[in-house]
């Protein structure tokens, strides 16, 4: 074997080995909301958070599918944190990091995304390797 023979193959090698690393990396790391990444308990609690507190100025229904469709592509983590930095209107941050985080899962709920077994922790980092994805249907009342 010639010596740029050696070197092709190795360039070769390295370059599949990069692409089999990188595709393990986006297939662990980014999931959908779709993937039952959170549990019908977690959508309890987030009802009555709703219920005690977003009710009090939202309709539920404005959050239905047109709403979420604007957030296809963006990450459960840049939801979190929107709600965290901006609800309740008038006194945000004052719930706790799992309350925001059971309101959200409640909301998608709404929009007919599937609970699993596993719960959602709490944890932006984590939240940010999970894409808001359709398809959305509301299943809520109130339309
Ligand atoms: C005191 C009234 C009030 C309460 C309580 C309240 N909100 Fe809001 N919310 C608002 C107002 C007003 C806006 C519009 C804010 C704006 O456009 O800047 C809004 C906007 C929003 C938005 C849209 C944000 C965006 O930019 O897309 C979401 C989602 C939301 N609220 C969720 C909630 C949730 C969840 C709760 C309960 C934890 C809650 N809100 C509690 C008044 C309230």
């Amino acid at each position: 074997m010639r010596r740029g023979d050696t070197a092709a193959i190795v360039v070769a090698l390295s370059l599949s080995v990069a692409a089999s690393l990188g595709l393990a990396y986006a297939t662990q790391s980014q999931k959908t909301i779709q993937e039952g990444v959170f549990t019908e308990g977690q959508v309890e609690q987030g009802e009555k958070v709703w219920e005690e507190i977003c009710s009090q100025c939202h309709p539920m229904d404005i959050f239905g599918p047109d709403y979420m469709i604007g957030w296809e592509g963006a990450t459960a983590g840049e939801l979190f944190e929107l709600l965290q930095a901006t609800m309740p209107y008038e006194s945000p941050g004052i719930l706790a990091d799992n309350e925001y985080l059971e309101v959200m899962v409640f909301l998608f709920s709404l929009n007919g995304v599937k609970h699993g077994q596993e719960e959602l922790p709490a944890d932006a980092p984590q939240l940010y390797g999970i894409t808001i994805a359709g398809p959305f249907e509301w299943s809520g009342g109130g339309r």
